[in-house]
């Protein structure tokens, strides 16, 4: 039977019953009609299928699978190809383990770095947002597995996150918070998208119009499903009426039963709901038409996979008179709990049940280097760090050289929460002070999923930050510490020298009911570059072990094009970054903005003519004409 077919033959009560899941993870079926049910799960940087008692909080453990870095750790690496293998190995897991969809891609916009979530956001820019979102769409989906990218949208804050009202201006929405959705929608062609819990301009997602009618379906063409986030949903009529087709989890019978009651008090006409059946089976039919279950998948492969992708990612931050890469059997401290015990991931929905774990200590060896000795320096429970600290310099003092593992730990980011400052713990921040007091040759290698700072920057020689590396970042991190991986991350958010200089910092996150994006379009390096504000590592900035020169740059009218050489002794990796500017014109705009960018790997001497081409984001701005309340794109 064709599903317009099925339609005619479902009673109301059974079409109303399809717009709500059938339990925590999965959407209802209905045999008699041939319709299957789709198995959905988080999430975005690998499978958290509860073969238990269901949560959507991350409480109860998940069947294993492999922990691959979190958005906002490959989002440095800038490789859409990458991106797109991550979502190839994504999507086999899902097929092993009978997910249907994957709850992923989150590409919300890092408005500003205390969002607890940012972990698992790409970036500060939509361009570059979009282009990775896009890229793990295609990979999952290849597979034959949906991909259903979130949160949709204006959704950077934990705070309240289930009733807050983003409050932002239209140019705004669609430049800064929107066009990160438009890319990964039209380039992507997800089968699903989530909506975020808050409301946009006084709507909530789920049941806003103007955002899944008008936007999402009309201008963008999209024509997956639309979920709401889990207990996001709060007038399912409403929702169905607006554009949504489930909600999650179920609601037992009290949506349906609303939604029947409507249709029969001709609050909801009941060829919207057909409309919205029809979209939800189209979408239901393909998937389960594509999807295949297979056996297990290759374990050591995918693990070896997430190693590279997290050594791909790593930004190297400094590296005073080249301490990095260290030689083969170098004689090393390790201080730091973290490389007994380490931060790979985030807390909270995504929270992945590993295959397997490498950590510092059960990695070093392989990596060639020589561990003369191991101090934790600090744990992550307990204020006892007096003693530790003491050990940690007394280890430290006798090393040549001295590798500090810190950061983040998990207590200071997870999903539910903001964080309250900038600050990486205290306690980290005097062991790095008092081991360097001791040693000149320390490299410090941080472990966090959001931008933290740094005062003690110039009392140590080398900084490396993997950010949330996955189960295999630890030896990611020894691969690039000892020059097997050449560092290509680029940073892909702004890294301020304190909180202080963040331009939402005096009314982020929204405290009462509403959230006012006031900073409107200058979220990032748009503020830094706009009002000159120096920032201790720019949005882009990333080091390697060898140079690259630039030569031959030419602007035509369909795009630019360069000639790179890696003039250095190693092969490397770059990132051409190209930004569009307009000084002095009639429109106020960000002095530049992120429109292309092509990931380059060379050879040691190798040179290539790059050419990065103008597309449909070069030169627009949109405006919000108000007369006749359209949508209006221009460019200039
Ligand atoms: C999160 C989503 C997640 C869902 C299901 C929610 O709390 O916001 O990102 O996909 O739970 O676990």
């Amino acid at each position: 039977m064709k599903y317009q077919e099925i339609i005619s033959h479902m009673k109301l009560g059974e079409k109303a019953e399809l717009m709500s899941g059938k339990d925590t993870w999965r959407t209802k079926g209905f045999s008699e009609y041939g319709i299957p049910e789709l198995f959905l799960s988080d999430g975005p940087h690998g499978l958290r299928k509860q073969a238990g008692a269901s949560d959507h909080l991350g409480l109860n453990a998940s069947i294993p699978a492999t922990c691959f870095p979190t958005a906002a750790t490959v989002a440095n690496s800038w490789d859409e190809d990458l991106g797109e293998k991550i979502g190839e190995y994504l999507g086999e897991e899902a097929q092993a383990l009978g997910v249907h969809i994957i709850l992923g891609p989150g590409l919300n916009v890092k408005r500003n770095p205390l969002c607890g979530r940012n972990f698992e956001y790409f970036s500060e820019d939509p361009y570059l947002s979009g282009k990775m979102a896009a890229a793990y769409i295609r990979g999952i989906q290849k597979k034959g597995v949906g991909a259903c990218p979130k949160h949709f949208a204006v959704n950077s804050q934990e705070l309240r996150r289930m009733s807050n009202n983003s409050v932002v201006d239209e140019r705004t929405l669609r430049e800064i918070y929107l066009t990160g959705f438009e890319i990964a929608v039209k380039e992507g062609k997800p089968k699903a998208i989530m909506t975020s819990y808050n409301r946009i301009n006084g709507v909530y997602a789920n049941e806003n119009p103007y955002l899944l009618q008008d936007i999402l379906k009309k201008d963008w063409g999209f024509d997956g499903i639309v979920m709401s986030d889990w207990g996001g949903s709060n007038d399912h009529v409403e929702g169905v009426q607006s554009g949504s087709h489930l909600e999650m989890p179920s609601t037992g019978k009290m949506g349906a039963c609303q939604i029947e009651r409507a249709v029969k008090k001709k609050h909801l006409d009941e060829n919207i709901l057909d409309e919205r059946v029809g979209e939800f089976l189209k979408t239901v039919f393909q998937i389960s038409g594509e999807w295949k279950k297979t056996e297990m998948f290759d374990v050591e492969e995918h693990h070896q996979f997430a190693r590279k992708a997290a050594s791909e990612s790593v930004v190297l931050l400094k590296n005073e008179d080249k301490l990095l890469p260290l030689r083969h059997g170098e004689k090393v401290a390790v201080i730091g709990e973290f490389a007994d015990i380490p931060r790979y991931q985030g807390a909270g929905s995504s929270l992945v049940n590993t295959t397997m774990l490498d950590t510092i200590l059960n990695s070093i060896e392989k990596s060639g280097l020589d561990l003369a000795a191991y101090a934790p320096g600090y744990t992550r429970k307990g204020n006892e760090n007096g003693n530790l600290i003491k050990n940690a310099v007394k280890m430290a003092q006798n090393a040549g050289v001295v590798l500090v593992f810190a950061g983040l730990d998990e207590n200071s980011e997870s999903e539910g929460l903001d964080r309250e400052h900038m600050r990486i713990p205290q306690k980290h921040t005097e062991l790095i002070h008092a081991v360097s007091e001791v040693n000149e040759n320390v490299i410090v290698a941080l472990s966090a999923g959001a931008v933290v700072e740094m005062p003690w920057e110039d009392k140590v020689k080398a900084i490396v930050h993997g950010y949330l590396g996955g189960q295999a970042g630890a030896s990611a991190m020894l691969d690039v510490l000892t020059g097997v991986v050449n560092p290509g991350g680029r940073l892909s958010e702004s890294y301020p020298f304190f909180y202080e200089d963040v331009p939402s910092r005096r009314y982020y996150p929204g405290k009462e009911k509403t959230s006012e994006y006031r900073e409107g379009l200058y979220v990032g390096y748009r503020y830094y570059d706009t009002v000159e504000k120096g920032v201790r590592y720019p949005f882009g900035y990333g080091l390697s072990y060898t140079t690259f020169a630039y030569a031959d740059l030419e602007i035509k009218e369909t795009g630019v094009s360069l000639v790179i050489t890696n003039t250095g002794n190693q092969d490397g990796s770059d990132v051409v970054q190209m930004y569009i500017g307009l000084p002095g014109g009639e429109v106020f705009r960000p002095k530049k903005e992120l429109k292309g960018f092509r990931k380059v790997f060379l050879k040691a001497g190798e040179r290539r003519k790059i050419e990065i081409p103008f597309d449909d984001k070069a030169f627009r701005f949109l405006i919000h004409l108000l007369e006749s309340g359209k949508q209006k794109q221009e460019s200039i």
